[in-house]
């Protein structure tokens, strides 16, 4: 069969990572965050003195990003400074761009199918995927799951300001992709919104 992509795009807090995580394992799929890759991004130039943020080497590997060769533990990469730094530097057509061809690159070397979240996964950087899912939950229940975040203290005021820049930006805005399937899963738990989009999208 030929190789395809899942996306799955949403707002923070929807549990795009654990359901798009988990929605591959069941189905032997690879998986990838690319809001991992913002963040990787964002812990460098925080630690890092670079005057040009569109000359990074960014980098995806055996589902592993670097970024000017180096690679950072995701339990590294939650934390409320991080956070807001990766939605400062989503605002940045060049970074964006840069992001979009590596992750472009890695489909193109991978042998089986992909399921990817983040915020323009679906409507911006795999436009032909042949599965697209939009994630939404209430706010309030949105900010509870990130409270419960390991290593996350953001509250629901830092969802709600993290959502409307996302959403408001002018390059590559959150947004619903054309022909995604819309899932509000503020009263189903995880494994509820799993089996929903596997009979939805009839993947199984
Ligand atoms: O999903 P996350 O909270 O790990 O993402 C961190 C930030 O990265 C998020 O506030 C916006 C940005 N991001 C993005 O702009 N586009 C993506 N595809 C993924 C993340």
């Amino acid at each position: 069969m030929k190789k395809f992509v899942i996306t799955i795009d949403g707002p923070s807090g929807v549990g795009k990572t654990t359901i798009g995580k988990t929605i591959s394992e069941r189905l032997n799929l690879n998986f990838f965050s690319s809001g991992s890759i913002y963040r990787s991004v964002a812990k460098y130039l925080i630690e890092n003195d670079v005057a040009e943020v569109d000359e990074l080497d960014i980098e995806i590997l055996s589902n592993r990003c670097t970024v000017n060769g180096i690679f950072y533990d995701e339990k590294d990469l939650y934390d409320q400074k991080i956070s807001i730094k990766s939605s400062e530097i989503a605002k940045l057509q060049d970074l964006r761009d840069n992001i979009k061809s590596s992750l472009n690159q890695y489909f193109n070397n991978l042998d089986n199918s992909l399921v990817i979240e983040g915020r323009d996964m679906g409507s911006v950087v795999f436009t032909d995927a042949k599965y697209k899912v939009y994630l939404d939950a209430d706010l309030a229940i949105r900010g509870k799951r990130r409270e419960g975040q390991s290593n996350m203290v953001e509250t629901i005021t830092d969802v709600q300001k993290r959502d409307f820049e996302d959403k408001n930006r002018l390059i590559s805005p959150l947004t619903i992709p054309d022909g995604a399937l819309v899932v509000d899963n503020s009263t189903f738990t995880i494994n509820e919104t799993i089996d929903y989009i596997i009979e939805s999208l009839k993947l199984q």
